[in-house]
């Protein structure tokens, strides 16, 4: 029998911290939903002291995750555990996991504690956390630039107030792989009560070594990795959960331990981060990039034709990919509907969300011949989207785009519940018709990253697009999806607005003032 890794999802709580993406409680609660579906272990679901959006997340999906464990993140504070305490009431299975930098530097410049200080709180901070749940993580934040001796000292102490996993964060992914590995080991060998706990790592991707760095660990021992889909983080973001699973799933000749995901659920879960979060795949990202099981060459596709093994090392079929193809179309009635909007995790609040929803689908199968479980989703993200208190919406658009004339943009929104018009002339229409938005809503905002793709194959299918916002630093993404790229777009830059628009104002995990 070989030991079990545990997989660890943090996409909620570190890959929310990429800029700009941050989900709202539904978008949320979908994602866990489907993480649920891919059977991971534990699903970190947020930093519930964040605010008060923050915490109700946590909730939500506490309340709603059957099968993985929940998890709620805590600084080393009375007050973080006692929130995150709080919000996993409802779990079946909740951990706290909390945390206190140990690296000198960080000790030093951002929390201004000596070593005492930080083990006396990381050790206040475990006790606090049995009180809740049995289940207790605890992080050295910076690990892999933390003294060795400092590092021992601080886990045996954690370990023995009652933490059951300890995880060594690779906080600023500096680690190589070969002595991130020797690390673990050495921890495990030095520590006296290391035999306790579960001991996890946690690896940032600044050096392109996240998922290296992980596997090195898993060798050494480590029995849990924390992970994100599509490796979204934190900057260069997290390991990426499909690539530390495959790794393990394909190599299993050099693995002593295995995973118990539902490896068929990751495509499926990759798309649904990457339109939620407004960050597109790369075609070329491994396992879930849209060319990782294509073959371009002659040679590659002949020798695939007459065996799969000769380019690939893997099934596409096995992550996912190709299943779930067209699902519905113009003729499918209600009923189909709402059992294929069951399997992908969305349950209808009411009859009448059920009929909005469906109304749009049938609106866009008439524009649209097959429709897509990735179209299904982008009818979801729309209806809540909606659904917000939303300031601004868009009413209609009409574009003129006549060859060698200027191009001209005319729009009606509705702010605050008043019709306002607006028109502008653009080097091409989507850039008349954000000129015309701004024209009316004056909102000062620096446009970072605009982005189409297109949802499914075919110039029929529906064009996804991803505005990036910039103001007062602050970053929202807002996206949009119809048949018509200029809609999409305009809906995408309405979104965005109203992120921004929303006074949320959340505290960072990891800032300095702890
Ligand atoms: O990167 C990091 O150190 C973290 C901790 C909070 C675990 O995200
Ligand atoms: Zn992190």
């Amino acid at each position: 029998m070989k030991d079990k890794l545990v997989i660890f999802d943090t996409t909620l709580r570190d890959g929310e911290q990429s800029p700009g993406a941050s989900m709202n409680r539904e978008e949320k609660v979908r994602i866990a939903k489907a993480l649920e579906r891919l059977r991971v272990d534990v699903i970190e679901a947020g930093f519930p002291a964040a605010s008060p959006g923050d915490f109700e997340a946590v909730q939500a999906i506490a309340a709603t995750i059957e099968e993985s464990g929940v998890c709620g993140l805590a600084r080393a504070l009375d007050s973080d555990i006692d929130r995150a305490g709080e919000a996993l009431k409802a779990a079946k299975r909740p951990r706290i996991h909390t945390f206190i930098a140990t690296s000198p530097i960080h000790m030093q410049h951002k929390l201004r504690m000596n070593a005492e200080q930080v083990v006396e709180r990381a050790v206040a901070a475990v006790t606090r956390a049995r009180k809740y749940t049995d289940d207790v993580e605890f992080s050295p934040e910076d690990a892999g630039r933390s003294e060795e001796d400092f590092l021992c000292r601080i886990i045996e102490a954690v370990i023995a107030a009652g933490a059951t996993t300890i995880n060594i964060p690779d906080t600023v992914g500096y680690s190589l792989p070969h002595e991130f590995g020797a690390l673990i080991g050495r921890l495990r060998e030095r520590i006296s009560n290391s035999d306790k706990a579960v001991f996890s790592v946690h690896c940032h991707n600044d050096l392109g070594l996240a998922v290296a760095n992980s596997l090195s660990a898993v060798l050494s021992g480590a029995r849990q990795v924390e992970c994100t889909i599509n490796g979204l983080g934190e900057r260069a973001g997290n390991a990426a959960l499909e690539e530390v699973v495959m790794a393990l799933r394909t190599r299993q000749d050099a693995f002593p331990c295995e995973v118990t995901v539902n490896a068929r659920e990751i495509v499926p879960c990759s798309k649904l981060v990457s339109s939620i979060t407004g960050f597109p795949v790369q075609p070329n990202k491994a396992i879930v990039g849209a060319n990782a099981f294509a073959h371009e060459s002659g040679i590659h596709q002949d020798g695939v034709l007459k065996s799969r093994e000769t380019y690939e090392i893997m099934r596409a079929e096995d992550v996912g990919w190709s299943a779930n193809r067209m699902v519905l179309g113009k003729h499918s009635g209600r009923n189909a509907f709402r059992t294929r909007m069951r399997e992908l995790g969305v349950e209808f609040e009411s009859e009448e969300m059920l009929n909005e929803v469906f109304a749009r689908f049938k609106q866009l199968a008439d524009k649209k011949h097959e429709i897509f479980d990735e179209d299904l989703q982008a009818l979801i993200s729309e209806q809540i989207f909606e659904a917000e208190a939303e300031r601004v919406r868009l009413i209609s658009l009409h574009v003129c785009a006549d060859t060698g004339e200027i191009p001209r943009a005319h729009v009606v929104l509705k702010v605050d519940g008043v019709e306002k018009t607006g028109d502008a002339e653009g080097s091409g229409v989507v850039d008349a018709t954000f000129k015309a938005i701004e024209a009316q809503l004056k909102t000062g905002t620096t446009l970072l990253l605009y982005s189409v793709n297109n949802i499914t194959s075919g110039t029929d299918s529906q064009g996804e697009v991803t505005v990036r916002l910039e103001k007062g630093g602050r970053v929202v993404n807002g996206q949009g999806a119809d048949t018509d790229i200029v809609i999409a777009s305009a809906k995408a830059y309405v979104n965005a607005v109203n992120k921004l628009l929303s006074p949320v104002r959340r505290k960072h995990p990891q800032a300095a003032d702890v």
